[in-house]
This record gives structure tokens, sequence and C-alpha cells, in this order.
């Protein structure tokens, strides 16, 4: 089985403190894996690893490998902007560009000149929104600011975003942790839906998020991972007694 992502004995300090501890895991390719774990443990520090946001934090250190389809993404010559259009980032809040609904998703599109004619860039806007589950709500107003749409509409707007220059690998953490449950519930689907044709690692606190959108999940703890298996025999007969502790609610 080919993976897509493989870390293998990733060490992350922020100055003295060592957050993540050895940590060693491979993602299958249009596969969701959930990362859990309580607060703390080093699930949001490990998952900007992976397109290397840690990067903008001065203190932060990073040894081990992590390799994107083979390559090294730490390496030198590596071009940031090539890897985060390939891995592609949904942060906790929705945090739309001020801008017009339209220009949100083509604003990415633009950069990458990933298209030639006006017409081009329109479908792109549409297709992104589409398979983002938002185009039936947005259509009629693309050229509102984003900023007057509900929560939930900013954050699949987000979602459209991200898209729109076509990554392999989607990282989302906590994404739904500022949104209603029928918000959450259509990001929830729309991660099912997406799943088709990326890559997909989310953090959630939430396990039985974890439960309903993953096929796999890790389990991290103080900045290890104590157990990484398919979603369901984590949830349903976890090898390790603090994987069984945490998902029966007994932790700590
Ligand atoms: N920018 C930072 N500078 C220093 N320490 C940080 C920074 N970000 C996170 N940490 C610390 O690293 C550890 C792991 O944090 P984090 O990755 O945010 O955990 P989680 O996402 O699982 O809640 C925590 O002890 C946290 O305080
Ligand atoms: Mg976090």
């Amino acid at each position: 089985m080919e993976h897509k992502i493989t870390a293998s004995n990733v060490n992350l300090f922020y100055g003295q403190k060592q957050a993540l501890f050895g940590v060693n895991i491979n993602f299958k390719d249009k596969t969701v894996t959930a990362l859990i774990g309580p607060s703390g443990c080093g699930k949001s520090s490990f998952l900007r690893c992976l397109n290397r946001m840690n990067d903008t934090i001065i203190t932060c250190k990073i040894d081990g490998t992590i390799l994107l389809d083979g390559t090294n993404i730490y390496d030198q010559n590596l071009d940031l902007v090539l890897l985060r259009a390939r891995v592609g980032m949904v942060f906790q809040k929705p945090n739309p560009f001020p801008k017009s609904i339209y220009e949100n998703v083509a604003y990415g599109p633009r950069i990458h000149g990933l298209f030639n004619k006006k017409s081009e860039l329109d479908l792109i806007v549409e297709q992104s929104l589409t398979r983002a589950g938002i185009w039936h709500e947005v259509k009629d107003r693309l050229h509102e600011q984003a900023s007057a749409l509900s929560g939930g509409q900013q954050q699949r707007l987000c979602i459209a975003r991200t898209i729109a220059i076509q990554p392999e690998v989607i990282l989302m953490d906590e994404p739904c942790s500022a949104l209603d449950p029928i918000a959450t519930a259509k990001i929830e689907e729309l991660i099912d839906e997406l799943k088709e044709n990326f890559t997909i690692i989310i953090v959630t606190h939430s396990m039985q998020q974890a439960a309903r959108v993953s096929d796999m999940t890790a389990f991290f703890n103080m900045g290890k991972i104590v157990e990484f298996d398919t979603t369901d025999k984590i949830f349903t007969n976890p090898s390790n007694q603090q994987t069984q502790d945490y998902i029966t609610g007994r932790f700590g």
C-alpha cells in the first residue's frame, strides 16, 4: 500500500521544551485519519509539521523525516509555496479573507496561475464551492463580503478556498470547534465526500467525530503516539490500556 505521507521519528521542540517524541505514522492516500488525545498532547504541533507551518515559530525545531510521495518536505531546496499548495490547511476558526465570497476562492488559483481566462476562473470557483457543499447557498451573492456568511458557511468557504488550488492533502485542525451541531454535521458529511479525492488528516477533540468521519485514528498522549490503528479497532477494541481509558472517558 502506497503511503501519501510517511513521518519517521519526528521530535519537536519549542525552545528547551520537547513537545513531540519519536512520532512514527503513515497516512494512506484518499483516507481520513483522525488525530485524537487530551489537550496539549501535541496534535496541532504534529499537524503543523506536515506542511511546515511550524517554520513561522522561531523557537520551534524539528528533527526526523517527513516524506510526501517519497520526497522529504524538510529538504532545503523545497519550494514552500508549492508544498502548502499540495498540503492545504483548514483552521479551527473560519478565517476567510476580508474579500468577497468569489475572491476568497479565486485568490489561490490567481496566485498559482491555474487558469487562462476569466471563464475558467469562474468555473474553478463554482466547482470548488460545489465540492465544499455551499454553492447553492452563495451562488446569488458571490460578490458579497465573506464576513456576511454564518460561521458554518464561512468554514465551508474556507474549505472551498483550500480545494480551489487542487491540494493532495487537506489538514484540518478542529475545524468544527467553533460551529453549531448542524454546521458540524455538514462539515462531517463533506469530509466523507472529500476523501474520494483528497487525503485528509483531522485533529478533533471529539471522539464521536473521530469515530464518525475517520478510517484511521491515532491516539496521542504527552507528545507520543500511544496507538494508531483503524478507527473501528481504536474505538471498539484498543490494544493499549491508555487508549481504552481515554475512549471510555476514564482518563486522568
Ligand atoms: N508556539 C508555541 N510555543 C511554545 N509552546 C507551544 C507552542 N505551541 C504549542 N506549545 C506547547 O506544545 C504542547 C503541545 O501543544 P499542541 O500541539 O497545541 O497540543 P494539542 O493541539 O494537542 O492541544 C503544549 O504543551 C503547548 O503548550
Ligand atoms: Mg490543538
